[in-house]
C-alpha cells in the first residue's frame, strides 16, 4: 500500500486499505498465480511479485526497501520460471521501466491512458528473451 501511495503521479487510490488487503489475499491464494516473495533479514516481506502464465501482474516493493535490488531479484527469480513475460507500467513510473529495460525488456506499445483504471498513459513491456551469457552468470537469488 505504501508502494502505491508514493506513486505520486496517480490519482488517489479509491479502494480503502481493507479492499487493498483483501484483494491481494485474494490473489496470493489463486493457485492460477506465482506469488514471489522477497523476506527481508528480519523476516518480514520488503517486496513481492504475482505473475500469471506469461504475465506481470503486480510487482511491489516497500519504499523503505527499494534501490537496494529486490525488485530485480523478483523479476530475474520470475524470468527463470517462465519462458515469456510482459505486462503494463504507467509511461511516468520511469524507474519501473528502466529496471524492466536492465532485465532485457522493451517497449512495444504506448497506451493513452483510456484502458486503465487510473486514466494514466501507461506502456506495454514485453521481455525479449533470454540473454545466454547473463544467464549463467546469474547469481543464484534467494527469492521463493
Ligand atoms: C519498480 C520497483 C518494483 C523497483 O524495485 P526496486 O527493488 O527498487 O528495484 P532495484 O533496486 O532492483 O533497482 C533496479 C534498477 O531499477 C531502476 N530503478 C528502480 N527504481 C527506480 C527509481 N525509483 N528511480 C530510478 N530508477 C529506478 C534502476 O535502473 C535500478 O538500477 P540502479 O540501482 O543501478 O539504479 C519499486 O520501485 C516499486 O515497488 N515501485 C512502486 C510500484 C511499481 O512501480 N511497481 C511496478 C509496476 S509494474
Amino acid at each position: 500500500m505504501d508502494a502505491r501511495t508514493a506513486m505520486s503521479y496517480l490519482p488517489e487510490n479509491p479502494y480503502s486499505g481493507e479492499q487493498t488487503v483483501v484483494f491481494f489475499q485474494n490473489l496470493i491464494e489463486d493457485p492460477g498465480d506465482l506469488v514471489l516473495k522477497a523476506e527481508l533479514e528480519d523476516g518480514r516481506i520488503g517486496g513481492f511479485g504475482v505473475f500469471g502464465e506469461g504475465r506481470i501482474d503486480h510487482l511491489y516493493v516497500h519504499p523503505e526497501h527499494q534501490g537496494q535490488g529486490i525488485g530485480t531479484k523478483l523479476l530475474t527469480a520470475a524470468q527463470e520460471r517462465f519462458s515469456h513475460l510482459e505486462g503494463w507500467v504507467f509511461e511516468k513510473n520511469i524507474g519501473a521501466i528502466k529496471l524492466y529495460e536492465r532485465n532485457r525488456f522493451g517497449v512495444v506499445e504506448h497506451t493513452n491512458g483510456s484502458r486503465n483504471e487510473e486514466g494514466e498513459p501507461d506502456v506495454r513491456i514485453v521481455w525479449l528473451g533470454e540473454d545466454t551469457a547473463a544467464s549463467s552468470a546469474r547469481a543464484h537469488t534467494d527469492v521463493d
